[in-house]
């Protein structure tokens, strides 16, 4: 948000500019991923998007499960989730175990990307869990509950309060474990029986197993990866084929909320015998340059017929819009020449193209995102045995250990932050246009990068990143053999690390905002030595296998220059350590590990690797709670009484504290700033995400992102904004100025503009004009002594009037204002407005105190499909239409209901405020 008018000629450009950009992010993207696109409805390739009509059971409790298990897991006595995100990770349990388990038979699903034949799993005989009434064609399932997929069944809640709850904060509080069943018929014609019947699962959550037709036909166990399950051998023709998926999603499982089911799309993709197989090219650009780039392409081809057949790929490239649509004639092709493709077999070609005056992908604002897209097609002569497209961008991308990221010759300070896969009120299941808020937001406060924390993301978000422009570290795992929670990744690590980082890195090797790959965050092998830099190294030759062309790295926030983990990476990848954990004179007192500023020692040890601040901050605040006193240094670690309230379980919103390892972003930008060697960083934060509540585990979402949960803006935003939009006018007041209480009282003003000036005014009496020193991120006037009326700022640079930004004691509640993103919706069952509600005084200024109950109700072809209002503390399920704003905001997630016309209206009503309503087209 831009506050008032600038003055100069020049201010009024940028802020012209920066509003188109800011139309321009509401406009919906279609983000269908481009294998799973149909060119044309002759193509022999035909995804269909599993949707609708599903049905589900999950078990009330694990006990009165089923037990197809996929393993035994270690018992789980006693488990604390608060413990500080810097403890060290512990070794594994050892399970022995004589249980039936059915792990043999989902194993060799991993073959297909576990390199040596030698470590290939054989199937045992048989197919368990055969008999079990779920994966029946018969059994009755009319009394399961019908579900759409993306499903997450753990976001409606109920939230888990107390301190001996089954799932704590650092899950969410929400019911994400557990034993569930998925089941859908699924419909083949006498035609379908010739070809490929694929089940492209984007991801389950967790240890998920397929039976078809009565048939155990694979699953995979790691819930963020994407996976394949051939169903040719058992389909038959009609309508009664049966899919039945069973679900395990362990409890303390995850160091945040990993939700539950079928919660990314899910397809069924039909192909001839012959076709392009499961992520099947590789596209790159070895040479670029303005004037001319070679594209390098090899395809993956698979002949799962009984009969040879003579070939040759013919390869069109396109370039694309924002909507995927192509937009040129073909700008080149690549062909290779006729083979024959043995029965049952697979075979690589390769082939490559020079592009004169190629439209680059660079990422935004600097750059822009071009896209091209290559069309494959298997001929047999004259036959078209295959269509596969792929999504890909032309760019170079260089690292500098002296100056940072080089893309396309340009220098790109990183201004990144780091993102959690849920979608707040959302959950896990995955929504392109929730997302795609997400990002929206994270570009009007100046990021240009996003880390993926810690798991592989749902690949609908890298089309979004390619597309808006951003860079990406795409990260795979949180924990190798060491465990962080009881029953996470590391029980299957051991047996699943090839299979998962290969299918991951094949799945997103295309998309050209991936820049890096991140193979650990703070991973407990930094502190085995020579053991679990062996673990380290394994880890990145897999990746240079799959991926020569981009930089592989692994997260640090213990390992020190001279231990074994950092030699084994391309660049350093430090979280907390480069500004220092625990070191400044505020953290003196706290127990834990310290560490001194690093980027020197790492710099000095390391002169040929990129340094870069993959977690910084891990800043805490409430949205518009402010507590006092306030540090008058710039950053200290909260503590109840000292920028935290222990009995509302709130931390200060003056933006200056932190988790105990973490630095306010005041010191970070900082140290970064004094580190021009460093590539930058990626705080830690973007937006609040469920579970990890630090400090208050009493909460079920976290305190550390830049935006809430809901997608309201802290007043740390305006900070990161003026730091990395310095050309955008803009300043911005906090506390806000409603303290009947404290008249009187020493009520610090603190002030984040772009400016490098500014005087503030109390009721019209200046209170002094403050420069920023270098190194300064905001100006702060600490004496104020509260008056109700009007503060107000304004901002100077370079001498000239920049920004002002004013805020006003208001008066009482007295209406409610209802405003949406869009106006118009599609009737895709999918697109989402989402609609904020402010309390205001009667003059129409927010109450920044407000905390009324406010009811949604709707009327017309619509659904209110959650709400909440950014309190992390609040037990209210987001599936509920009533609910208070919080600090005068509140949010509705409204969907139209598919395939409708017409006009939803949004009512809101609160006792004592005038309503309000807003309609929205349904289009
Ligand atoms: C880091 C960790 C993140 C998150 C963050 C804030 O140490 O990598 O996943 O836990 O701390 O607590």
């Amino acid at each position: 948000m831009i506050k008032k008018c600038p003055y100069n000629l020049a201010a009024c450009l940028a802020l012209l500019l920066s509003l188109s950009a800011c139309n321009d992010k509401t406009e919906p993207l279609a983000t269908t991923p481009a294998a799973q696109q149909t060119p044309d409805s002759e193509s022999p390739r035909q995804p269909t998007l599993l949707d609708q009509n599903w049905r589900f059971m999950k078990y009330a409790t694990t006990d009165d499960a089923d037990d197809l298990i996929y393993d035994v897991r270690p018992e789980v006595d006693s488990f604390k989730d608060d413990k500080d995100a810097d403890s060290k990770p512990t070794e594994a349990v050892e399970i022995n175990t004589s249980s039936e388990v059915l792990k043999p038979w989902i194993l060799p699903m991993a073959n297909d990307f576990i390199r040596d034949p030698a470590k290939h799993h054989t199937r045992p005989p048989g197919s368990p869990g055969s008999d079990f009434p779920f994966v029946q064609d018969d059994f009755d399932d009319s009394q399961w509950q019908q579900v759409d997929i993306p499903h997450d069944w753990a976001i409606a809640g109920p939230f888990m309060g107390g301190d001996d709850a089954e799932v704590g904060g650092g899950m969410g509080r929400l019911p994400s474990h557990g034993v569930a069943w998925y089941r859908k018929k699924l419909t083949f014609s006498q035609d379908d029986l010739d070809k490929q019947l694929y089940l492209d699962i984007d991801a389950a959550m967790s240890y998920a197993m397929v039976w078809f037709n009565g048939h155990l036909v694979g699953g995979w166990p790691y819930g963020y990866n994407s996976w394949r399950v051939d169903l040719t051998p058992y389909a038959q023709a009609g309508d009664n084929n049966q899919l039945a998926i069973r679900v395990d999603n362990p409890p303390k499982s995850s160091r945040w909320y990993p939700g539950g089911g079928l919660y990314r799309n899910v397809w069924l993709t039909k192909t001839n015998p012959v076709h392009v197989a499961n992520w099947g090219t590789y596209i790159t650009t070895p040479q670029v340059s303005h004037q001319q780039a070679k594209v390098e392409l090899e395809i993956r081809l698979k002949n799962s017929a009984d009969t040879d057949t003579k070939i040759e790929t013919q390869t069109d490239i396109f370039e694309i819009n924002t909507h995927d649509d192509i937009t040129s004639d073909v700008i080149a092709s690549i062909n290779t020449p006729a083979q024959t493709l043995a029965a049952n077999s697979k075979a690589r070609v390769n082939g490559s193209v020079t592009i004169n005056n190629p439209k680059l992908w660079g990422p935004k604002p600097a750059q822009t995102p071009h896209r091209y897209v290559a069309v494959t097609k298997i001929k047999q002569g004259d036959k078209t045995l295959d269509q596969y497209q792929t999504h890909f961008g032309i760019r170079d991308i260089r690292l500098d250990p002296e100056k940072g990221v080089f893309v396309n010759g340009e220098h790109v300070y990183l201004q990144g932050v780091n993102q959690h896969h849920d979608l707040g009120a959302l959950g896990a299941a995955f929504n392109v246009r929730a997302a795609q808020r997400q990002l929206g937001m994270l570009q009007e406060l100046g990021s240009n990068a996003i880390r993926i924390a810690h798991n592989p993301p749902a690949v609908e978000l890298l089309e979004l990143t390619d597309k808006m422009g951003f860079l990406v570290i795409d990260e795979i795992y949180d924990s190798w053999e060491r465990k962080k929670t009881p029953l996470d990744f590391h029980l299957i690590f051991p047996e699943w690390h090839e299979a998962d980082l290969r299918a991951f890195i094949r799945r997103d090797r295309n998309y050209p905002s991936v820049m890096m790959w991140s193979v650990g965050n703070e991973v407990g092998e930094q502190y085995t030595g020579e053991e679990g830099a062996a673990i380290a190294r394994e880890l990145f030759n897999i990746s240079k296998d799959e991926d020569p062309t981009r930089p592989v790295a692994a997260s640090m926030n213990y390992a020190k220059p001279d231990m074994a983990l950092p030699p084994v990476m391309d660049s350093i990848s430090l979280n907390y350590q480069g500004e220092g954990i625990r070191n400044a004179p505020a953290y003196a007192h706290l127990q834990g590990i310290k560490t001194a500023p690093l980027y020197p020692a790492f710099h000095e040890k390391f002169p040929d690797k990129t340094i870069f601040s993959s977690e910084n901050a891990a800043a805490l605040s409430t949205r518009g709670e402010y507590l006092f006193p306030v540090t008058d240094g710039i950053s200290a670690p909260v503590a109840d009484g000292k920028g935290g309230d222990p009995l509302n379980a709130h931390v200060s919103a003056y933006e200056l504290y932190t988790a105990p390892f973490g630095s306010s972003a005041d010191k970070v930008l900082a140290s970064l700033a004094k580190h021009p060697y460093v590539a930058g960083g990626f705080v830690w934060s973007g937006w609040d995400y469920l579970g990890e509540p630090t400090p208050y585990y009493s909460a079920r979402s976290s305190y550390f992102g830049i935006i809430d949960l809901a997608g309201f803006k802290k007043d740390r935003f305006y900070l990161y904004q003026a730091a990395w939009r310095p050309d955008l006018p803009m300043a911005h007041i906090l506390p806000h100025w409603n303290w009947p209480e404290r008249v009187g009282e020493v009520t610090p003003v603190h002030v984040f503009t772009s400016g490098d000036e500014a005087e503030l005014f109390l009721n019209g009496e200046s209170l002094g004009r403050k420069t920023k020193a270098q190194y300064d991120y905001r100006l702060r006037w600490d004496d104020v002594v509260y008056q109700p009326g009007e503060l107000k700022v304004v901002a100077y640079k370079n001498g000239q009037q920049w920004a002002t930004d004013s805020i006003k004691t208001t008066g009482a509640a007295s209406a409610i204002k209802l405003s949406a993103d869009r106006a118009g919706i599609n009737a895709d069952g999918k697109d989402l407005t989402f609609i904020t509600a402010k309390v205001t005084d009667s003059n129409g200024l927010t109450v920044p105190t407000a905390k009324q109950l406010i009811r949604y109700s709707l009327d017309g072809p619509g659904e209110i499909v959650a709400t909440d209002n950014g309190d992390p503390r609040s037990m209210v399920s987001f599936k509920s239409h009533n609910r208070k704003v919080f600090n005068g905001l509140g949010l509705v997630i409204v969907k139209a209901k598919r395939d409708q016309q017409g006009r939803i209206r949004l009512t809101a009503t609160a006792e004592g405020l005038q309503s309000s309503s807003i309609d929205i087209v349904i289009q």
